[in-house]
């Protein structure tokens, strides 16, 4: 567990083979900050030592997944004083999620922005509910998409429509994606956990090396997914640079002022 020092705090918990890991920071709508992008990506690979652990379920808090990278965090990487480069938690994060060993089920409630978005096209099982938001407004923010969702998101969702999220930042609802083969299933925010956590419970109950080497044959070649990534990181920090983002993050951040 982060300490929350309002950074936010990733909670991770074991329970019957599986671990729950909860990002929570409610006043910023689990903004993901450095410290929590250390927290998450540790919890996934603590996890896949950890022999007692089968499956990883990941999900938000108070009726939000996450709202994406904290803006303030790429405002601040605009200022000249902290470049974005290959040590920080959120680049460690990125690059880990192809890597991860477990499956990973994915329980959403609320929005589930930017890279609570891209983050789950390297889930095994989603589950979301009516309520549940996507979108990946990184076009609109001056960015370009990550986590190698330029590549992964056309392949699960056919180019047309992978483009109306990734550059129009069109915002789709959990329905939509069900219907897209995306989300497993839509459930009501009472029984998102119960039912994710029966999925999470059938897929621990089978022979762990087994589902492991499926979902690694399934996965495929995860070499175009690293070099999507180098490239899309190079062309992010590009965009962080640039006048249109650091207008984006500032008009963000003066909204509540
Ligand atoms: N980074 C930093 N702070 C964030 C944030 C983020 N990604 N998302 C929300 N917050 C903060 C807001 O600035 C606000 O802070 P304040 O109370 O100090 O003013 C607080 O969280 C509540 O957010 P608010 O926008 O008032 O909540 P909402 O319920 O109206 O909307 C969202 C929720 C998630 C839809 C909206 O906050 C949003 O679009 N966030 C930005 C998402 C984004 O662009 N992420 C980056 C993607 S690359």
């Amino acid at each position: 567990m982060t300490n929350d020092t309002g950074q936010g705090t990733i909670t991770a918990e074991v329970q019957s083979g599986i671990q729950v890991i909860r990002m929570v920071r409610k006043d910023k709508k689990n903004a993901l900050s450095q410290s929590m992008y250390g927290a998450l990506t540790e919890a996934f690979e603590n996890g896949d030592q950890d022999a007692d652990i089968k499956v990883h379920l990941l999900t938000g808090s108070d009726g939000v997944f996450t709202s994406g990278n904290d803006i303030g965090d790429f405002l601040a990487q605009t200022n000249g004083g902290r470049a974005i480069s290959k040590s920080t938690n959120v680049l460690r994060f990125i690059n880990a999620l192809p890597e991860i060993k477990k499956p990973v089920v994915a329980a959403v409630d609320g929005p589930a922005i930017g890279i609570g978005t891209t983050l789950l096209l390297h889930c095994d099982l989603i589950f979301a509910t009516p309520e549940s938001v996507f979108q990946t407004p990184f076009v609109d923010l001056g960015l370009v998409p990550e986590a190698a969702s330029s590549l992964l998101m056309p392949q699960r969702l056919g180019y047309n429509r992978a483009f109306e999220m990734l550059v129009m930042s069109d915002v789709l609802s959990a329905q939509t994606l069900h219907e897209a083969g995306f989300v497993s299933a839509v459930v009501a925010p009472d029984a998102l956990m119960e039912t994710a956590m029966k999925a999470a419970s059938r897929l621990a109950a089978k022979p762990d090396a087994a589902v492991q080497l499926a979902r690694t044959l399934m996965r495929g070649d995860l070499a175009p997914i690293r070099s999507r990534m180098a490239e899309e990181t190079q062309a992010f920090i590009q965009r962080l640079g640039s006048k249109e983002a650091r207008a984006a993050f500032e008009a963000f951040l003066s909204k509540g002022s």
